[in-house]
């Protein structure tokens, strides 16, 4: 394939990869387009976030641009159409494109005493077809999904997680999403959690509900209403969280960095703040497919 240079080859949680920047996920959420975002450059997708079953997410509008800011407000909420149905098109990819995650959620109507349910269902539809799991705990827009960050839900679930994808006849490298909205306290303490669990990786970070470092004015923030944030004004705080997740976990576990990454520098950034990988979506939105190109040499320099 040709779009893809080998230029800066890395071995992360285990997995080859051909350079450090992959896309986020959100983006193909039903892996309907991985050949060709193969080919645009990244070196792996993650596809998701996948529920098991399919859901139509939030009514439209739920996503928009904030332009001058570089920026994208958010309300999906899971739309997809399960992860049986990600799984069969994914049946017949080639291995040599790129890494795939499988990046996994609950279903809106379950509840979160059940969701560990929901995330075991994804990985058996989804085990054979893709090369790692993302354990998705952090989306702002579907209620209560982020109360699985506190620490004794969390435990239970990381626990039962890992247990049964190690009795698995094909165990797949975990990672686990975190939320920006955190503490760095809690941020630290999930992340030992995750490690004392026996994660691989943890992703740092999802989008924030927070609606700092945007030109808008109040009133028009308030008419775009609830959703996450994502690009450049997250940017600082995700590296700020990717060297509190490294502080805690040092070399014991991945660390993939995500959050306003549009150039090298960016790039640059989030690896010195420890990150092993990085991952995009709202810079690719904005500056399209060359963006991978430009970027993803940036750790050789
Ligand atoms: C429209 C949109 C949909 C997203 N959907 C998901 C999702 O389904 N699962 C997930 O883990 N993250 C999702 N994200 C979050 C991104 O993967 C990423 O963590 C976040 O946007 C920060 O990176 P960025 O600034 O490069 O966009 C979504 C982001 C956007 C903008």
């Amino acid at each position: 394939m040709s779009g893809s240079v080998a230029s800066n080859p890395i071995k992360v949680m285990g997995l080859d990869f051909k350079h450090p920047v992959g896309l986020a996920a959100g983006l193909d959420k039903d892996a309907k387009a991985i050949r060709g975002l193969f080919q645009m450059g990244f070196s792996h997708i993650e596809v998701g976030t996948l529920t098991p079953r399919p859901q139509p997410g939030n009514d439209k509008p739920r996503l928009y641009r904030l332009r001058k800011d570089q920026a994208l407000i958010n309300r999906m909420g899971f739309n997809n159409e399960g992860s049986i149905a990600a799984s069969k098109r994914l049946v017949n990819r080639d291995k040599s494109w790129g890494v795939v995650g499988g990046n996994i959620g609950r279903n809106k109507l379950t509840a979160n005493e059940n969701a560990v349910e929901d995330y075991l269902l994804s990985m058996n539809h989804l085990r054979a077809v893709v090369d790692y799991f993302t354990i998705n705990i952090s989306s702002p827009n579907t209620p209560g999904l982020r109360d699985l960050q506190h620490e004794k839900a969390l435990k239970r679930l990381l626990q039962k997680i890992y247990e049964e994808n190690k009795v698995s006849d094909d165990p797949k490298p975990l990672a686990v999403k975190i939320s920006p909205d955190l503490s760095k306290n809690e941020i630290q303490s999930i992340s030992k959690l995750a490690v004392d669990c026996g994660f691989n990786g943890i992703i740092g970070t999802n989008t924030t509900t927070g609606r700092i470092g945007i030109s808008i004015n109040d009133r028009a923030i308030e008419k775009i209403g609830n959703g996450g944030l994502s690009g450049r004004p997250l940017s600082r705080h995700s590296t700020d969280v990717v060297s509190w997740i490294k502080e805690a976990v040092e070399d014991s576990t991945a660390v993939i960095g995500v959050g306003g990454v549009f150039t090298e520098q960016d790039v640059l950034d989030k690896r010195n703040a420890g990150a092993d990988l990085v991952q995009v979506y709202t810079g690719f939105v904005y500056n399209g497919p060359s963006m991978i190109h430009d970027i993803q040499g940036a750790w050789k320099k």
